[in-house]
């Protein structure tokens, strides 16, 4: 059994970098944390600097893989979805696999691991976070595929949060934009500019906002939180 010891216990996918990494360590300083990701080393470098955080080494498309990491869990205070891939693309350019792959790890994934961890999360009243983005409300030309992943992770999260209600699990949207990631260094490069970190979001900025949603007290339901990169 994956013990949470006094302090409560979280969840976060996609913590191998990017904004996961910087929403493990905004949990850290109050929460045990599980580390998922399929980089081990990368995993056991976030962990390294993190007391009470532990590598969650799993390939979340795979149901037998997801089965088995869950299998210890029985209760658990937070859940966060950050794990997803951003692959670009008109329609004309994009073949059928590459919207199975995004709906793959940004939607299907999420739904599964989520009613996995249901009993866990009921157990604990827990919070649920999904890493969504501006494109889960507004899809640009050349977005198709991850903004229809986006859109329709929004309405997964409605649709629990709805079902959920009753049950103490409160589930929150958040939607940010561009972040100073490896996934949007891709996004730079697909669209064939320089890429400039300084004018995108710090990962950091994200998990601050997740923080919010995760430590709001019990009388409030943070539904949806956007977050946009500051003009400069
Ligand atoms: N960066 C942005 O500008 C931006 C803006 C809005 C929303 N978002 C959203 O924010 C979330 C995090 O993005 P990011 O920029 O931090 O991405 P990132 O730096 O590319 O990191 C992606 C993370 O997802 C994990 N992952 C991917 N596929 C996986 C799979 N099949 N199984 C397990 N883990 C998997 C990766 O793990 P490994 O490396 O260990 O494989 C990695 O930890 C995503 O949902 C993204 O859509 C990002």
């Amino acid at each position: 059994m994956i013990e949470s010891g006094a302090r409560p216990l979280a969840l976060v996918t996609g913590a191998s970098r990017g904004i996961g990494a910087a929403v493990a360590r905004a949990l850290a300083p109050t929460h045990d944390v599980l580390l998922g990701g399929r980089d081990a080393d990368a995993l056991g470098a976030v962990a390294a600097g993190l007391p009470g955080a532990r590598p969650w080494p799993v390939e979340l498309t795979d149901p037998t893989e997801l089965a088995d990491a869950i299998a210890d869990i029985d209760r658990l205070d937070v859940l966060v979805h950050s794990a997803g891939i951003g692959p670009l693309g008109t329609v004309e350019d994009s073949p059928a696999e590459q919207w199975r792959q995004t709906f793959e790890i940004n939607v299907v994934a999420v739904a599964e691991l989520t009613r996995l961890l249901l009993p866990a999360l009921r157990a604990a009243r827990g919070r649920v976070v999904c890493i969504n983005s501006g494109a889960g409300f507004t899809a640009r030309p050349g977005w198709a595929s991850y903004a229809a992943s986006k859109f329709a992770l929004r309405a997964f999260a409605d649709a629990l949060r709805a079902e959920e209600a009753t049950r103490g699990v409160r589930v929150t949207s958040v939607h940010p934009g561009r972040t100073d990631t490896d996934m949007q260094r891709a996004v730079v490069a697909h669209e064939g500019g320089e890429y400039d970190g300084s004018r995108f979001l710090h990962p950091e900025s994200v998990a601050r906002a997740v923080l919010l949603a995760v430590t709001a007290p019990p009388d409030a339901d943070v539904t949806e939180l956007s977050i946009r990169p500051a003009p400069r």
